[in-house]
């Protein structure tokens, strides 16, 4: 049987590339989505394409019945669960003084509380199983604050926090747990962003670009591959050495 990964956030962006690289690796993969649209579509046919399964859910990370029953699937379908990569997530953006607590929540219910959900319902099949990678996808924000992101910056955090409890639960079962960082990657979550915003960020790169969604991809593929055997709880940035 082949391995399997879960990629939440897998139809589009960093979580789509990261996808579509275990699928290369010769996973099969099991992604959730929110809305049947072409995205959604268009990486079943690209994962097929390089030989290997696919199975899709509608499943809302913030809500636990959801990726609960997500998750059981997923175990039908494939009967088991070897990679885990947390990657669904928002932004929200604003400066405290006027953020509304909706929005403070509901970044913290995707990003945070998402990936606890959708953990919470995968590791009892590691644990059985005594092996198991999970990466989560944190960010360079988490580890140094950014103004207008207190939430965003705050789940982040949480996540790193909630990485490395997990890799010392888990180590004895040969387990690993690792966060990665990201600086600014090109994606629809950052096409968003002023050009003079760009511009600012981009004057804190020493490497002198922006990151891509295969820059990622290339670490997750590390992380969870048999050479990272020895890496847990660590938080490794990737940002083109924004953050030193
Ligand atoms: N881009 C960057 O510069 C950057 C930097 C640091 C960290 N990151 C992190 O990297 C991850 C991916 O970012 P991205 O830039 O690829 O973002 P993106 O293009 O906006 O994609 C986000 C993905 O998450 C899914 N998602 C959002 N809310 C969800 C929910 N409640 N339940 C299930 N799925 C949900 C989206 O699904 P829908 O299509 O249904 O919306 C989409 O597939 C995020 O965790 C982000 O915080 C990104």
């Amino acid at each position: 049987m082949s391995n399997v990964a879960i990629v939440t956030g897998g139809t589009r962006g960093i979580g789509r590339q990261i996808a579509v690289t275990l699928a290369k690796q010769g996973y099969d993969i099991a992604i959730n989505y929110r809305n049947e649209n072409d995205d959604l579509e268009s990486i079943k046919e690209e994962i097929k394409k390089e030989g290997r399964k696919i199975y899709t859910y509608e499943c809302d990370v913030s809500n636990f019945e959801n990726t609960e029953e997500f998750i059981k699937k997923v175990i039908e379908e494939f009967g088991q669960i070897d990679v885990l990569v947390n990657n669904a997530g928002i932004t929200k953006d604003g400066l405290l003084m006027r953020m509304k607590k909706e929005d403070f929540e509901g970044v913290i219910d995707v990003n945070l509380i998402g990936t606890f959900n959708i953990t919470r319902n995968v590791i009892p099949y590691m644990i059985k199983a005594k092996k198991g990678r999970i990466v989560n996808i944190s960010s360079v924000v988490g580890v140094s604050g950014n103004a207008g992101q207190t939430n965003y910056s705050a789940s982040k955090a949480g996540i790193i926090g909630f990485s490395k409890s997990l890799a010392k639960e888990v180590a004895s079962r040969n387990i690993t747990v690792n966060c990665v960082a990201p600086g600014f990657i090109q994606t629809k979550m950052t096409e968003v962003l002023k050009d003079e915003v760009k511009n600012e960020i981009m004057n804190q790169i020493p490497l002198k670009r922006f990151g891509t969604v295969q820059d990622v991809a290339n670490l997750v593929r590390f992380l969870v591959s048999e050479e990272s055997s020895y890496i847990t709880g660590q938080v490794i940035n990737i940002d083109g050495g924004m953050l030193m």
